[in-house]
């Protein structure tokens, strides 16, 4: 078994405090949303810290803050007792996938981020082939991204990071934008790095959808709730390294967390229905085609699953990584053809018919489940229904998911819808015109 070379040091200073951190953001209707509220955290010297919370509750807004990209709205964090304007030295952050020059190599990519802070060329070039040796890509310094897989580009991506020795390492989603496997090597090779006291870097904030990906990596786990992001629970996980994602004290802990995150409060008061419901229409949507939702009923029907899975299993079988899965798992439950129960998703009588039926009552039956389950669907199709030509313009349901949503989230939202709604025909759009119309005007 490795020892830790890293312990958890608490004499000293942190290397990073979250104190009353707060996020408003301003909407074009005038009335600002609350993303983030009261987001206390410190970080103490040899520890990894994971944050979970379910899509949208600002898990990517907090690190943005903390990375010193964006101002917190109240409250502060500091870095080593310093607090933080802007980006900070000493602070990096690995992104879901990384935006690499094209036109440069791996090493030239590494280093840009020491020209870009006026390092030499000579010791610029020097640590780059350092952290490019560290990170597994020796032999690939004159390769082009093109030329490298998903998991290689990765790599790069931790290399420009650790390049500039960052005490605080930020990580949003690191591992989800990879196959299963890939995930997997790269998450292992990350740990034993870090337990052999090979990284620069004293403290790890992780962002991740994956609770097993958390109980794998992480000293400590924050529970973010939703609407607004509040730290709901804190659990810390005593098991040494490397971790046994088959022991049973893991799987225990994955289990308790996972009842944690769906216990989530029920709206009680008439203004917090009012205002779920008004967020309805604006429930964020991640990309996934109706064919991958189908599939998901598909494998599930079909042997050996007869009905239920492990969502672990199902990732290994779909060849989808962990949290992309437990969006699609999710996805499948919001429309009503899976439940999700301690991470075993089970088949509903409805994910079977979908499962069985031949293509045109599957179709009927997706696009009853899609206006039932998602409103901003049964909202495109009502007011297309009650305009004289049936018609409407994109840029009209842009404008209403805005007041509720970052641009970014409600261009993805709309054409996850437009990409359900047109396979189910419940409605057509003309990308040329960016126009949706009803597909059969009555
Ligand atoms: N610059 C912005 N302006 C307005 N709203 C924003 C902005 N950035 C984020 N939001 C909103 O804040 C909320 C939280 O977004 P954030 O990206 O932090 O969530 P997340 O927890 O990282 O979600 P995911 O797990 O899907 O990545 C969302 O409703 C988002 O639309
Ligand atoms: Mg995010």
């Amino acid at each position: 078994m490795l020892e830790r070379a890293q312990t958890i040091d608490v004499t000293t200073e942190p290397e990073l405090e979250i104190q009353h951190v707060g996020q408003t953001f301003a909407r074009p209707s005038g009335n600002p949303v609350v993303v983030l509220d009261d987001i206390n955290l410190t970080l103490r010297t040899g520890e990894i810290v994971g944050l979970l919370g379910r899509s949208g509750c600002g898990k990517s807004t907090l690190l943005r803050i903390v990375a010193g990209l964006a101002p917190p709205t109240s409250g502060e964090v500091r870095h080593r007792g310093a607090v933080v304007h802007g980006p900070a030295e000493g602070i990096a952050m690995v992104f879901q996938t990384f935006a690499l020059f094209p036109w440069l190599t791996v090493l030239e990519n590494v280093q840009a981020g020491l020209d870009a802070i006026g390092i030499a060329e000579a010791e610029a070039r020097q640590r780059a082939l350092q952290a490019i040796d560290l990170i597994g890509l020796d032999g690939f310094e004159s390769a082009y991204p093109r030329e490298l897989s998903g998991g290689m580009r990765q790599r790069v991506g931790f290399a420009r990071a650790m390049v500039v020795n960052p005490a605080v390492l930020l990580m949003d989603e690191p591992f989800s934008a990879l196959d299963v496997l890939t995930g997997e090597t790269l998450r292992g090779d990350f740990i034993e790095l870090w337990v052999a006291g090979r990284l620069p870097t004293k403290a790890v904030l992780l962002v991740t959808h994956n609770i097993e990906e958390a109980v794998f990596m992480c000293d400590r786990i924050l529970i973010l709730s939703s609407n607004p992001g509040r730290v709901a629970a804190e659990v810390t996980i005593p098991l040494p390294r490397p971790r046994q994602r088959l022991s049973s004290t893991f799987r225990d802990i994955v289990d308790d967390i996972y009842s944690r995150m769906t216990a989530g409060p029920v709206p009680s008061t008439t203004c917090e229905k009012h205002a779920a419901g008004m967020a309805g229409i604006a429930t964020r949507l991640p990309p996934m085609s109706a064919m991958r939702i189908i599939g998901v009923a598909d494998t599930l029907a079909a042997p050996p699953f007869n009905g239920e899975a492990d969502l672990h299993d199902l990732a290994m079988r779909l060849h989808l990584e962990g949290a992309r899965l437990f969006r699609l798992a999710e996805l499948t439950q919001m429309l009503g053809f899976a439940e999700l129960h301690n991470r075993t998703l089970h088949l509903t009588t409805a994910g079977r018919a979908l499962a069985e039926e031949d293509a045109v009552a599957r179709k009927r039956l997706f696009s009853d489940h899609l206006l039932r389950s998602v409103p901003l669907a049964a909202h495109i199709c009502r007011v297309l229904d009650e305009r004289p030509g049936h018609t409407a313009p994109r840029r009209r349901f842009v404008a209403e998911l805005e007041d509720h949503l970052s641009p970014e989230d409600a261009e993805t939202t709309l054409n996850a819808v437009i990409e359900w709604g047109r396979y189910a025909e419940c409605f057509a759009y003309d990308h040329m015109h960016r126009r949706f119309s009803l597909e059969n005007p009555t």
